[in-house]
């Protein structure tokens, strides 16, 4: 959502803060700000709508007067609208005290009808102000941030990160949270904080964990972290495993570009340590225990977007090998319906982020229900592995661009090696047939190269189609997860009407949509699979055609019984059916993207979106 970064040592924090809030922008980038306390300390801000640039931009014509104290903020606006006066940061004590702040405080309202009776007055719409008076008046009882940050936060209901400087304390500083990101970097004489390891990765890769409800004071040589009852607590540390130049565009037009061009490295990263011997060896999963992994009589898949469509691929997957019936569930529907969950369940989220709140929440919720959970998570150090008994990371590195392109292909990768995991524990997969999975799904990276190349094909077709009011996806079993994503793609995007359907489901009413003209993405079956599935997809594209529409099929090689019913063909590698969206959804990537180019549309940061929900 809001991305968030504090500094405190000896550079100049205006630099630290800018260069840490460019690589968050991606979590919110309605407006920016920061607080610095400079060498006179004295604290200063500045703050804008718009994106960051417009900021950066301000900061160079006319600059602050540097220190090496301070925090920054981009926003993805909740509460109050993206202007000048909602940006953070918000003043307390009266303009001595700055604080930033990611969530949402969702008793607000009592709050501000307090302050406002004591006499204090808003410069702004925010929730956020409320925290920073409140704040800024407990500072003026103690005299020191850390004591009056202890003695707001737990006046607060909702989610918050909340990091606070304060003029008379001019090398510290405060932040606390409580069902929003944060985590520390640690350096020689200086000290970070940040939404995540992004913040602050050019600077230090040596990154400590803190948990929900604590708070963290840094100062250059020190970090003390309490939680909110103010008892010492000691998180864990871990090394940040990737460089700032992952998290830069590296001469790519756009961070989606990079990231689309990425796939085939996310899939095999994701595989790399984790075979021996041909089979599958997730040491995370097998530390769950033997008796927990055959006493498992159900796999719940929550997740949120692009993770819930990779998660439905991983239904097909799991099902067949492991024998476990597995449904998937939009995170945000999941908790308020009393779902029925038993310790033999097993809860398994899908988050790039690690920090999307609607999928913390429903990992919570499953987790006192005494459901097992495991989560699949992009992010070191975020929340939702934290909160779950087993974590499987897809190394897919940082992902920038609000939409998720790699990390789809690196989630399918992992949920696959669970399914193979299980399936071998189990006894339901053969070690035949399970070398012969994890061979096939070794040899995707080097396929996906393949299907790369045809990005300038795919790029005509896009631009050809610039004025394109609507376009639909078909697919079936794997592929009609595809086809949603290939639709969401597109709305993200390019702000057009999509739509992903089971190809099956046409005849019983989407087929009304066909007009001449309308553009359709049939994901093709192979034709070599035993099931008939290619036949009925075949069939379906000559319903479609007989109506008028524009046929794009994505098939494989060798497919000729789809040419004459396609107006164009877009080639995909010969793989068995389960490794197929792993190759079918990468054209799928690209147009999208480049429909949004065509489009003279930011593909990095489209409108009104965040790449890391934190709210719910
Ligand atoms: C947001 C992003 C999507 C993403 C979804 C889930 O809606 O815009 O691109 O798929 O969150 O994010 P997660 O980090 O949980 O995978």
């Amino acid at each position: 959502m809001c991305g968030i970064v504090g500094y405190v040592g000896t550079r100049s924090s205006v630099e630290v803060l800018l260069g840490g809030l460019k690589r968050l922008e991606y979590r919110g980038y309605d407006s920016a700000g920061v607080a610095v306390i400079d060498d006179h300390g004295h604290l200063d801000t500045r703050k804008h709508a718009g994106k960051l640039g417009i900021l950066s931009d301000d900061l160079v014509a006319t600059p602050l007067t540097d220190g090496q104290t301070g925090i920054g903020h981009t926003r993805w606006a909740t509460h109050g609208g993206p202007t000048d006066e909602n940006a953070h940061p918000h003043l307390g004590d009266e303009g001595k005290l700055a604080l930033i702040h990611n969530g949402i405080i969702e008793n607000f309202s009592e709050l501000k009808a307090e302050l406002l009776a004591g006499g204090h007055t808003f410069a702004s719409q925010t929730d956020s102000e409320v925290a920073a008076l409140l704040v800024g008046d407990a500072f003026r009882e103690s005299g020191d941030l850390t004591t009056a940050m202890l003695s707001v936060v737990n006046r607060l209901e909702g989610a918050f990160t909340l990091l606070a400087v304060h003029s008379d304390q001019p090398n510290v500083v405060v932040g606390a949270r409580r069902n929003s990101p944060l985590v520390i970097g640690l350096g020689e004489g200086e000290n970070f904080l940040g939404s995540d390891v992004a913040a602050f990765v050019e600077y230090t890769h040596h990154a400590m964990e803190i948990g929900q409800d604590q708070l963290v004071t840094i100062r250059p040589d020190s970090v003390e972290v309490v939680d909110f009852e103010g008892t010492p607590v000691s998180p864990k540390t871990f090394e940040v495993n990737w460089d700032a130049s992952a998290a830069e565009k590296g001469g790519w037009s756009s961070f989606m570009a990079k990231e689309i061009s990425e796939e085939p490295e996310a899939v095999a990263k994701t595989i790399i340590g984790r075979v021996h011997d041909g089979l599958v060896d997730l040491p995370e999963v097998t530390a769950l225990g033997a008796d927990v992994l055959s006493s498992i009589d159900r796999v719940l898949i929550i997740a949120c977007g692009t993770a819930a469509y990779a998660g439905m691929v991983g239904k097909y997957a799991i099902e067949q090998w492991a024998r476990i019936p597995v449904d998937v569930e939009l995170a945000h529907e999941f908790r308020y319906r009393e779902p029925v969950l038993s310790p033999n369940t097993l809860v398994v989220s899908i988050s790039q982020s690690g920090e999307t709140m609607d999928t913390l929440m429903a990992v919570k919720y499953a987790r006192e229900q005494g459901a097992r959970t495991l989560s699949i998570c992009n992010t070191q150090g975020a929340t939702i592995p934290r909160e779950s008994d087993a974590v499987v990371y897809t190394h897919a590195g940082p992902e920038v661009a609000v939409a998720s392109t790699k990390a789809f292909v690196a989630q399918i990768t992992a949920i696959y090696l669970l399914g193979l995991q299980l399936g071998q524990a189990r006894g339901t997969l053969s070690p035949e047939r399970a070398r012969g999975l994890v061979a096939e799904l070794q040899s995707v990276p080097e396929k996906l190269s393949t299907v790369l190349a045809t990005g300038e094909r795919i790029k005509e077709l896009a631009h050809w189609m610039a004025d394109t009011r609507s376009v639909l996806f078909l697919g079936r079993h794997v592929g009609y997860p595809v086809a949603l994503e290939g639709a969401l793609k597109l709305k993200e995007l390019a702000y057009i009407h999509a739509e992903g359907f089971a190809a099956g489901e046409l005849k019983h009413g989407p087929i009304a949509l066909i007009e001449p003209g309308q553009v359709v993405f049939v994901i093709v079956p192979s034709p070599r699979d035993p099931s008939s599935l290619h036949a009925k997809v075949v069939s379906n594209i000559q319903e479609i055609r007989a109506r008028g529409a524009r046929v794009i099929a994505i098939a494989e090689e060798g497919d000729v019984a789809v040419l004459p019913h396609a107006d164009e063909v877009i080639r995909i590698p010969l793989a068995s059916p389960f490794f197929e969206p792993l190759l079918a959804v990468v054209p799928l990537h690209i147009f999208g993207m480049e429909l949004a180019a065509a489009k003279g549309l930011d593909v990095d940061q489209p409108r009104n979106l965040a790449k890391s929900v934190t709210v719910e």
